[in-house]
């Protein structure tokens, strides 16, 4: 009882509006009307820009022949191939993920493939100091970076509430979205000054949540 009526006296004293309280709610009010109206006037326009330097890039796409491009989890499946990709149109590569000695095999078909010069560095992109010392050792490589893919991800396909221990699912937060934001931090300084580009690789579990990927529906974060 004597909480609940803590809980009224505060409610009332926030309700009592000084001129200040006024005026602050006065502006958020204002504020809030003015932004819809600017998303609503800013977007379409934007989405069209956006639309159309996508297609741009898909009929005369970038030529990197030479760029040095480091890709996450590029030991097996899409990293793995995405590195291949550029290997044929000649990019150097630094190959980031767990497994070193999958790492190695990737990187000699990718010389194979053409790519000119292929760096390998174990690391685990959920370990910030991992992340900065394989960003470190592509620029000390390369003298440069000009793509930064993040691709490392973890998948996991359970009912959340069948799930014994949620700590679990820490793991998948710490590769799919602090594995991201780590190597992007790493990476920023020399993107900037090589005006480079972030891919990130996302899900389209993102935009529509499946049943059962529990976590992994955060892939877009
Ligand atoms: N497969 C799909 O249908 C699909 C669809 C949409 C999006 N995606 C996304 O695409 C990405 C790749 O998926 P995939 O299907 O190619 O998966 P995958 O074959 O399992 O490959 C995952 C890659 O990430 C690496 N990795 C995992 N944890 C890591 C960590 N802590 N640090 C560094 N590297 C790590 C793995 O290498 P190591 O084990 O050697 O570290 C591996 O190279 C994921 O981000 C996923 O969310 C996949």
């Amino acid at each position: 009882m004597e909480m609940l009526s803590m809980l009224k006296v505060g409610y009332t004293v926030l309700r009592s509006e000084t001129p200040a309280t006024d005026l602050v709610n006065t502006f958020m009010d204002w504020a809030a009307r003015r932004s819809l109206l600017l998303l609503a006037l800013f977007m379409p326009p934007y989405y069209v820009y956006k639309l159309t330097a996508s297609a741009a890039a898909t009929v005369a796409p970038q030529d990197v022949a030479g760029k040095v491009v480091l890709v996450t989890g590029a030991s097996s499946g899409i990293g793995e191939q995405i590195a291949y990709q550029y290997a044929k149109k000649g990019a150097r590569l630094a190959l980031v993920a767990r497994r070193e000695g999958s790492l190695r095999e990737v990187a000699a078909k990718a010389t194979d493939l053409g790519s000119p010069d292929v760096l390998v560095v174990p690391g685990d992109v959920a370990r910030p100091e991992d992340c900065k010392a394989f960003v470190q050792a592509t620029v000390e490589r390369f003298g440069r970076l000009d793509h930064l893919v993040n691709n490392a991800g973890l998948v996991n396909v359970c009912w959340f509430e069948e799930m014994p221990d949620v700590a679990t699912f820490k793991q998948v937060l710490d590769v799919n979205f602090w594995g991201t934001v780590h190597p992007t931090h790493a990476a920023l300084p020399h993107l900037t000054r090589s005006r480079g580009k972030i891919f990130v690789n996302s899900s389209a579990a993102a935009v529509l949540a499946m049943p059962r990927m529990s976590f992994y529906n955060t892939r877009g974060m």
